[in-house]
């Protein structure tokens, strides 16, 4: 039973297979949070969880029996005004300018599975294992309802949460802040982690000791952004890759954020999720009601391997758009690195006919093919093919595409726009500025205005135009700037500050029509690489193009990071050419080929100019990555040694089949030093009694040897064969098959 509910119902216990989530309604009506951690037994009450003590100089009032301090509660989902000065889950203004509420508890409501919001990406769930618990709170002088919902998925140890505003009074209400999910720890000796960066070097892990205050990660990009993610963990400070308290935040959603911790005057930790207040209010008119995203919290006391591991599951299983979630994703080539702007019909079916012999999949038609756009100061939102480069069309390019046995892919941006386009020309209030204000460029171009509907259908129908007459497999959705000067033509003055939510709604908007109305198309999320890569477009787009960094070595840090938070078969990552366009690097196609594979590997690079000798490494690369694709994009992923620790020199991760008897271990080494100490690779989460090859090495290994003793690594470079020695730049792999 996920959800256990005491016979009063007064005590509500969320667990699941390992972990407990515990609430209480108060003597005065509103809710206590007691407990948020490793499982625990049900009880019918917890006294010794929430025995108060009166402090000095509070807020303080009294019942017959009880008495109350509200900054001294763990409160559920707190209000501000009545004595917990911290900061509140939410804030809700009346007509008269008083921002006092008081909710109470009115009742619960219990059901199987877990239904989808109807305008927000949200989790899901048939299954009987999976339930959800509503709990309606009520401001009785207002009317104002609020319903916190849960919903428990027992096996992957995660816990779903949102908030339901309604307006049942008189008045006209405006929200002016509603998080999604309030945590209320009782002490605060933990690590915050999160994933921070910037264009070309996203979600790197940044640890931080949280101290008294408050300390956040947040974005007001209208996007979630390269320089933070949604995602945080907070850790107690010894945690370690498999061992050690972990909790686990994200959010659903892909626009203003915002991660705080505030520790209190007592060392408790007030963790909040959801949409950034700045930015935001939402007019809350009677019989209207507004639903926050859904925070995803999970919690594991074996460590960040777990925890990733546990929220990776759920995202298969109960996030990703289940026709793809775990079907295996086609090896791409991409023709952006190899050609930018300058191509035409001939240079690209090049790159198709050397793409079909070398054994890619699938024909990626990046940025250019539209309008008249030569460079990116033009033609955004005409999405009509440029005749100049395809004198035949679209539907021709990929007619032969198909012909050659690959499936056709197709590069938008659908939320932007350029002032050299028609769709400005025609409509130039579709678009995002403040009235009277020179509108601030960000490459060369401009935003749409994505909370209007009539925007929404006509990027649609363009769309659709392009989907059908090319028999579209796959789009590649960018987005390459944020959003500024915020002012909707369409919304009345009062409600600008709902523009930042109502975009991000238009972007759903957009993603679910197309995909009900061509569910058989896969599309990947791109926002100048990793600017979105968020739980809000996954639920959409069940993969994205990790970061416009293609630099292997780069790369193992930002896939490191992100593998914290996100499965690898979200993660496209490709090998492009050297010396390397971001960093100008010079690694080996080894190496490059190396780190994509832990992803969903594609090629970014003029493959018609390969040597005799490249082309031959690319085939192999791609015959090695389709034998172990299952193993590659679905496998459970395991961080070894982590490049952001230590001297941050060398990076080992492993994935591991399911039956656990087959694992590929990845070790990839910045810089060589010479006379090195002995090295041994510790396998993880092989199956101990059974014997494995490494390599099809003659001797057989116990799963127990390669990961408690170690596996050995020759390390002496041979000039010759720099495969078998460790050089810079070098990268080693080591499978590990189960012998019968
Ligand atoms: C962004 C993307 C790239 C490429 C270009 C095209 O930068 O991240 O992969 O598609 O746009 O303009």
């Amino acid at each position: 039973m996920a959800v256990i509910i005491s016979q009063d119902e007064k005590v509500f216990h969320l667990q699941t297979d390992e972990v407990s989530y515990v609430f209480q309604v108060m003597e005065n009506g509103e809710l206590e949070q007691i407990y948020f951690g490793k499982r625990v037994h049900s009880k019918e009450a917890y006294r010794n969880l929430t025995t108060k003590e009166r402090r000095e100089a509070m807020v303080a009032w009294r019942t017959d029996r009880d008495y109350f301090q509200p900054d001294n509660i763990k409160q559920e989902y707190s209000s501000f005004g009545k004595g917990d000065f911290r900061e509140p889950a939410y804030q809700v203004e009346q007509e008269n300018g008083s921002r006092i509420t008081e909710l109470k508890y009115q009742s619960y409501r219990l059901a199987k599975g877990k239904k989808r919001l109807s305008e927000l990406p949200s989790a899901f769930a048939e299954n009987d294992d999976v339930e959800t618990l509503e709990i309606t709170l009520l401001d009785k002088l207002i009317g104002l309802q609020v319903v916190l919902k849960y919903s428990v998925f027992p096996h992957q140890n995660v816990i779903v949460r949102s908030t339901e505003f309604s307006n049942q009074g008189d008045e006209k209400l405006n929200i002016l802040r509603a998080l999604s999910s309030q945590i209320d720890l009782p002490d605060s000796n933990y690590d915050f982690i999160s994933f921070a960066g910037s264009w070309a070097r996203e979600r790197h892990e940044v640890i931080r000791r949280i101290k008294s205050g408050i300390q956040s990660i947040s974005s007001l990009r209208t996007a979630s952004s390269h320089q933070q993610n949604p995602f945080i963990l907070l850790a107690r400070p010894e945690t370690t890759e498999d061992d050690g308290d972990v909790f686990a935040f994200n959010l659903i959603y892909s626009g203003n954020f915002l991660d705080q911790v505030e520790v209190s005057q007592y060392d408790t930790s007030r963790v909040l999720v959801g949409i950034n207040p700045e930015e935001f209010s939402w007019h809350l008119d009677p019989s209207t009601s507004f639903q926050t995203p859904e925070a995803v919290l999970s919690f594991s006391d074996h460590g960040k391997n777990k925890i990733s591991q546990q929220l990776a599951d759920f995202y298969q299983n109960h996030l990703i758009n289940q026709r793809f979630a775990k079907q295996q994703r086609p090896v791409l080539v991409n023709n952006w690195e190899a050609t930018y702007f300058d191509f035409d019909e001939k240079k690209l079916l090049a790159i198709a006919e050397k793409a079909a012999e070398l054994g890619i999949e699938l024909f990626v038609l990046d940025d250019g093919w539209f309008g008249h756009r030569d460079d990116d100061t033009t033609s955004l939102g005409d999405w009509f093919v440029d005749k100049n480069k395809l004198p035949d069309g679209l539907s021709h390019l990929s007619e032969k595409v198909h012909d050659l046995g690959l499936k056709f892919g197709l590069w938008f941006e659908p939320e932007m726009v350029s002032f050299d386009s028609d769709l400005y020309r025609n409509h130039p209030d579709w678009m995002i500025s403040a009235p009277k204000r020179i509108p601030t460029p960000g490459r060369n171009q401009f935003v749409l205005d994505f909370s209007r509907d009539d925007v929404v259908e006509y990027i649609f129908a363009l769309m659709s135009d392009r989907i059908k007459e090319s028999k579209l497999d796959y789009i590649k959705w960018d987005m390459n700037r944020y959003i500024t000067d915020a002012f909707s033509n369409q919304l009345p003055d009062s409600d600008q500050k709902e523009l930042a939510h109502r975009y991000i709604l238009g972007v759903y908007k957009l993603y679910q029509r197309l995909i009900d109305a061509f569910p058989n198309v896969l599309f990947e999320s791109c926002a100048s690489g990793g600017g979105r890569f968020d739980l809000g477009l996954m639920y959409y787009a069940p993969q994205a193009w990790t970061s416009d960094d293609t630099d292997a070595l780069e790369r193992i840090y930002i896939q490191f990071g992100t593998s914290y938070g996100y499965p690898l078969s979200t993660m496209g990552a490709h090998v492009s050419a050297v010396p390397n366009y971001q960093t100008g690097r010079l690694t080996s196609f080894k190496t490059r080929g190396d780190v994509a594979f832990f992803g969903d590997l594609g090629y970014e690079l003029d493959i018609t100019q390969l040597s005799d000798k490249e082309q031959l490494q690319m085939k192999d690369q791609i015959t090695f990555y389709k034998k172990n694709r299952e193993l590659f994009q679905f496998g459970k992923f395991y961080r070894i040694e982590s490049p952001f620790s230590g001297d941050g020199n060398v990076a080992i991760w492993e994935v591991v089949s399911k039956d656990q008897k087959q694992a590929i271990a990845a070790r990839y080494q910045i810089l060589n030093k010479p006379n090195p100490a002995y090295l041994r690779i510790y396998f993880k989460g092989l199956n101990p009694n059974l014997k494995y090859r490494i390599n099809d090495s003659e001797e057989i290994f116990y799963g127990d040897e390669l990961m408690n003793a170690g596996y050995f690594v020759h390390q002496i470079l041979n000039i010759n064969n720099p495969i078998s020695g460790s050089a810079d730049f070098s990268s080693r792999l080591f499978v590990a098959q189960a012998v019968e």
